[in-house]
This record gives structure tokens, sequence and C-alpha cells, in this order.
């Protein structure tokens, strides 16, 4: 039992326990030798960490379903771009080469380890991000092209993370000869005088600078008008997005967006995206200038260009008001029936079901490498989306020999028993002593 006297310091999931990034789990559920993923076997082996709850989720593909909102919002951002080419149907089993390798990910970027990414085995993983197909849209001679796909990665539950989510990748190349960058300037000119026109608040940073260079190979002029263009053209995506957009924006506190400096591995200058939603600044997109060593890879010559990913979750949030990142799978009509194809609407919130809260606590075995993101993903493969919320609370004293979770249960959809979440609670409670060895306090 939980004693409440202890939790003098409780924090989230998230701040908790990040123990050091491991590329192989210690200790994980057992496997049979292969896995059927949408009617195909594949082999396991000692990375295998994908769960059924996880696998389920492949074939659903919000993003193509008519009037879904995250399938709006791509049309949205399609139209924004309409002579860019349009791909929404690339498989998300990849390669880590392709997820990493391929865009100059370092040996031992976090981003590889088993506590943070799906894979089916050691050889094929579930896409972490969109720019996994940059090189192979690059290859295919696309120079200005919006890709839009589910991503997968593992998190916490909370009502703005869960672990599938969908980005939009966006990407275009310039010639870098006097042609290219002609074309470029106009490109430029015309977006300022189009962002003059618009009353929405931004704040900047420098398009390029000591700790956010211009890469070796790039001239600089060339590299900073090209920055310059990145954030030209998403700044008027935004305002296609938000400026006026939003139902009830009028009167309301003028959306505020800020530009900041960031690093990824294949981009240089590269920036994060911001915009402030319900008292906390909400990261909705990563982008720069993309690294050549990655056009080179795709056999693209003479050419410079930008690149980007956004999250679509985060921003339909936002644009339709939708309080929940879970609501997004609900198949309840109260929810679905709301949205019409091509239209951003407000959501109305239906009548929200009471929680039911469990907490379990228990203590590890020595050296177990047990991850929060080990009892995550157990407590959501029992329970899938009837959990809303995993707080961990830590123990000031034993730290981390000793964990505690209070779960919180509630269904979208309908009231949940007492009797049936004790049910579920205690599958939780048994698969965490049998898989991963704890001792229940
Ligand atoms: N792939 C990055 C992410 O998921 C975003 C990004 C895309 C950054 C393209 C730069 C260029 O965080």
């Amino acid at each position: 039992m939980l004693d409440m006297r202890m939790v003098s310091c409780f924090q989230r999931c998230r701040c908790a326990y990040r123990y050091s990034h491991r590329l192989y789990s210690t200790v994980k559920p057992k496997y049979p030798p292969s896995i059927d993923i949408c009617g195909t076997q594949y082999p396991t082996d000692e990375v295998t960490n994908i769960t059924p709850a996880i696998i389920s989720k492949i074939p659903i593909r919000l993003h193509t379903q008519p009037a879904h909102p995250l399938s709006n919002l791509r049309s949205l951002i399609e139209s924004h771009w309409p002579d860019f080419a349009h791909l929404s149907s690339f498989s998300p089993l990849v390669t880590p080469f392709k997820n990493f390798d391929e865009l100059s990910f370092p040996k031992d970027h976090p981003g590889r380890s088993v506590t943070d990414s799906y894979y089916i085995n050691k050889d094929l993983m579930l896409r972490t991000h969109t720019s996994a197909h940059e090189v192979e849209v690059f290859r295919e001679g696309q120079s200005k092209w919006l890709l839009t796909a589910d991503v997968y990665r593992r998190d916490e539950i909370d009502a703005s993370h869960y672990p599938v989510f969908h980005q939009v990748e966006g990407a275009k190349l310039y010639e870098s000869n006097s042609t290219g960058m002609k074309q470029l300037e106009q490109d430029n000119l015309r977006l300022e005088q189009y962002l003059a026109k618009s009353n929405i608040v931004i704040e900047d940073v420098a398009n390029v600078s000591e700790t956010n260079p211009v890469q070796e190979r790039h001239d600089a002029v060339q590299a900073e008008m090209v920055a310059r263009n990145l954030k030209l053209e998403l700044n008027s995506l935004i305002l296609t997005l938000f400026g006026g957009a939003r139902e009830g924006a009028e009167g309301e506190e003028p959306l505020r967006v800020r530009w900041i400096e960031a690093y990824f591995p294949f981009t240089s200058p590269s920036f994060e995206v911001e915009v402030f939603f319900r008292g906390k600044w909400l990261e909705i997109l990563g982008c720069g200038v993309i690294r050549q060593a990655t056009l080179d890879t795709a056999g693209v010559q003479n050419k410079i260009g930008w690149a980007f990913g956004l999250g679509l979750e985060r921003i339909a949030m936002i644009l339709y008001s939708i309080p929940d990142i879970r609501l997004f799978w609900s198949t309840d009509p109260r929810f679905l029936s709301q949205f019409k194809e091509g239209e951003i609407s407000t959501f109305k919130s239906y009548s929200k079901y009471p929680s039911c809260f469990k907490d379990v606590s228990f203590w590890l075995p020595e050296n177990s490498g047990f991850h929060e993101n080990d009892f995550c993903d157990l407590v959501r493969d029992v329970a899938g989306d009837l959990v809303e919320d995993i707080d961990a609370f830590v123990h000031p004293k034993t730290k981390r020999g000793s964990l505690c979770y209070r779960i919180n249960y509630c269904s979208m959809d309908r009231s949940l028993s007492n009797e049936e979440t004790n049910e579920i609670h205690k599958t939780v409670v048994s698969r965490l002593t049998n898989e991963f060895g704890v001792e229940i306090r």
C-alpha cells in the first residue's frame, strides 16, 4: 500500500526516472520466435520490444481517415502548398539505418535505445520521425514535397503525450546556381510582403549564429537565404493555420509563436517553433537547412534546401480545442460525428467520466535496468486507452530501489466500475511481478 506521507516529493513520470539509455533491454517480456504485424511474420530477437497495443495501431492510419481532425489538418497543410508532392502511404516499418544512420545520427544517440524506440528486431523498427523517408523521397527526384505519417516513440502517458502520433515532413530544394538563387530571392520578397500585412506576434531568432552555424560546404549567403525562406514559409503556414481559423479566436489573446535555436543531426542551422497554449509553450515543429550529406546520399547534386517536421496532434489540439491526445483514437460517434471533411471546428466535450486511481508500489530487483517506459508500455498493454495518466512518486530516502506509481484509469466513452478497474489493475500487478521480477510492497 502506498503511504501518502512518503509522497513528500513527487514528480511527473517524465523527470522522475531517466535511467541511462540502453540499446539492449535487460528485462522484458518473452517473445515468441516471430510476431505477426499486419499479416506478415517478423522474427524477434534480443531487442524486440514492440507490444500488441502498439501493433494494433499500425493499420489505423488516422491521417487518412476522411473527416478525422488529423486528416483535415493534413489536407489544410497540403492546400497551403498546392504545388508540392503530397505523400501519405509510406510504411512505418523502417531499418534503423534509414531512421538514424542515413541522417547522420551518431552511434550513441539516445533515440536509438530500446527505452526510447520500438524495435521489431535489430534490423527493423517503427520510424520515430518522418525524416526517416527524406533520403528516399529526394532520391526519387522530388524537390518539393510533404509526407504525412504515423510515428512511434516510447513515452509516458498524459494529455499531450502518446506513443503513436503523426507528423508532416516538408522539404524544398533550390538549384544552388544564380537562377535558383534569383528564384529564392523572389520567393523571399513575396513572402515578406505577404507576412508584413498579418498581425501575428512572432518572436524570432537569428538565421545563423556561432551556435547554429552555416555548414562548411555551404556558401554563407545562400544558406542564410534558405534559412530565411524556411522561416517565411513556416510563418505563413502558421498564419494559415492559426490566423483567424480558430473558432472563437476573436477577443482572445493573440497567438504567440516563438522561434528558437535547435540541434538536429541532419540540419544546420536548425530551429524549433513553439506556440503558447493554455499557459505553456508547446513545441510544434523542428526544422533546418538540410545537411548536404543527406542530399549526397540521395544522389542530389547542386541543390540546397530546407526541411521541417511538424506534429499534427499538438496543432490539432490547439485548432480544434481537443483537450486530450487520446481522443484522436476514439471511435465514439460523439467524437467522430463532430468533424466534417475540410473543416476546422471547435470540439465540444461530452461528459467526462469519473477517474479511478490505483496505486502500485514495489521494490526493484538489483540491477534490474527497469525503465519507466517499460512500466508505461506494460500498463498500456493491459489497459489500452483506459489509462489517462501515470504519476511516479519518488521515495526521498530509498530513491531508485523502490518505485511507486499512481495509475489514473478513466474511459473517454463510459463509466468504469470499480470491479472492472480492480481486475485490470490486478493484471498489471501480476504481469509486473512475472515479467520484471519486482517485489510488491
Ligand atoms: N525529425 C525531427 C523530429 O521529429 C524534426 C525535423 C524534421 C527537424 C526536419 C529538422 C528537419 O523531431
